[in-house]
Parts: C-alpha cells; structure tokens; sequence
C-alpha cells in the first residue's frame, strides 16, 4: 500500500498527459488461464475500466479513449458479439449514474448505424445525461476503426464540398481533424495497450500520430491502478521532440 501510495506521489501534476488511449487487450485469455468462458474475462474488464476511469478522473486526466469494439470484431463467434454488444449497452445504462456521478462526460465514437436500435438510443441518452458533466471526456470505441474513420471523414469533406459549404482550398490537417470523431479533443499523448500485443489494431490512426506508446504484459482484467501511475510516470520522463531538436 506504502509503495503505491508513494508511486501516485511520483506523478507531475503540471506534466500530465492531456488525452490517454487505452487498447483494452487480453479479456479473453484472462478466462481462458481460469477455465472461464470468455465472457467471463469481458465482465472482468469492463469492471477494470471503471476503476481505471475513475482513476484518470481523480489524478485529473481530461480525456480517455477506451476501445471497447472494433470494425473488425464483428468476425468474432455471433455468442461473443452478443455477449459484448449487452455489456455495452449495460456499461452505458449504468454509466448514466455511476460514471455520472464520478462527473465522467461520455461520448461513443465509431460508426453507429451497424449498432442495434436499443444501443443507438441508449447512447444517445448516456451522452445526453452527462453531457452537463465537467469532469474527464471518457470516448467509448464502438464499432470503430481508425480507416472507416477517415474514409468517413473524406466522404463528408467531399460532400460538404460539393454543397459549397467548404471550399476545398481550405482543406488542411485542421479541417481535416474536424471531420473525425474526436473533433474539438487534442490527439493522443500517451497510448496504453495490455496483454503483450504491440500494435495499433485500427484505433485512432490519426490521432496517435505523435503518441507515446506504453505496453504492459498484463492481461487487461489485472491492469491495476498502480499500472496506470506506472504508465503515467514513465510518460512523464520520456523526451518528445515531435521532430524537432
Ligand atoms: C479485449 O480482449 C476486448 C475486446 C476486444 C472486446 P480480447 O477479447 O481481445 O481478449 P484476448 O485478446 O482474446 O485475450
Ligand atoms: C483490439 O483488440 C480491439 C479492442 C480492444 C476492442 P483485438 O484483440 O480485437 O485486436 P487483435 O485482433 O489482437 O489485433
Ligand atoms: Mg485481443
């Protein structure tokens, strides 16, 4: 307890990272090491995920992107997509009040006309709910995926283009970011992925363009508070340069 209290006294409040990405990774294999079903180590996670938000809140993070469903992992067992698709719409009924209450703002980025009725309504209702919040911006990946984002992106621009609402002269990287679904949030400061993979797998492709990346073996149901002041600590002592001297 003494260590990571005194860890959590390591962090620079004035060097914080501004928006942290979390590639919640390694749910299924969690189960998998206790005989349980994978759904199991899905209802693990999701616990996981509130503390470390709360967490992120607490150290006074202003923004946190969680990737909870990619485009891809629709290719998953029909049981499984099921499973998941019920914790969300779960995670984001309760998250009205117990995020809500912790003061989260939740939004949902990703391509929600593929999500069910019930889904789309209910984050329509949770971003509404907490919208009055001033606390952390807490983005739920939902059926994201980075490359679905900027075609998506590319086919508005070309859209609003030909109804002349943008000239295509002002077509920058500004405009450009306007266009995703974390328009107005600074990019990327410090990306954390679980599990011992090491790649992006389609999340934020843009916007973790000058990221520090972080990577911890573990599995993302044990991922601890003390994991994230880790992750923090060492953010804070690394030197970005964004190509500069
Ligand atoms: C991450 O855990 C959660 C989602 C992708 C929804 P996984 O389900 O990918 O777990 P592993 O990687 O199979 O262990
Ligand atoms: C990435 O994890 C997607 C989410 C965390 C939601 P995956 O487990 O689906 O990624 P891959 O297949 O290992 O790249
Ligand atoms: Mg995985």
């Amino acid at each position: 307890m003494f260590g990571r209290k005194k860890r959590r006294s390591e962090i620079d409040p004035d060097r914080l990272p501004e928006h942290i990405g979390v590639i919640l990774d390694g749910n299924g294999r969690w189960a998998k090491k206790r005989g349980l079903p994978r759904s199991a180590g899905h209802s693990a996670g999701a616990d996981t995920l509130k503390k470390i938000v709360t967490e992120c809140n607490n150290i006074g993070i202003k923004y946190i992107t969680v990737y909870a469903f990619s485009t891809e992992n629709w290719k998953r067992p029909k049981d499984e997509v099921d499973f998941l698709m019920n914790l969300l719409l779960d995670y984001l009924r309760n998250a009205e009040k117990t995020l809500s209450g912790e003061n989260v703002v939740i939004k949902a980025i990703g391509s929600r006309k593929e999500l069910s009725a019930e889904i789309q309504e209910q984050i329509v209702k949770t971003e509404a709910f907490t919208a009055k919040n001033s606390g952390i911006v807490m983005n739920i990946a939902l059926n994201y995926g980075g490359r679905e984002e900027i075609v998506n992106a590319v086919r508005e621009i070309v859209s609003d283009v030909q109804s002349g609402k943008t000239d295509s002269d002002d077509i920058d990287e500004r405009l450009f970011s306007d266009y995703l679904y974390t328009k107005g949030q600074p990019d990327i400061d410090l990306l954390i992925r679980t599990s011992g993979e090491q790649r992006l797998s389609n999340f934020l492709l843009w916007q973790n363009s000058y990221s520090e990346l972080w990577f911890t073996d573990k599995l993302w149901p044990d991922f601890s508070v003390d994991d994230l002041h880790r992750a923090i600590i060492d953010f804070q002592s690394r030197s970005r340069r964004f190509g500069a001297v």
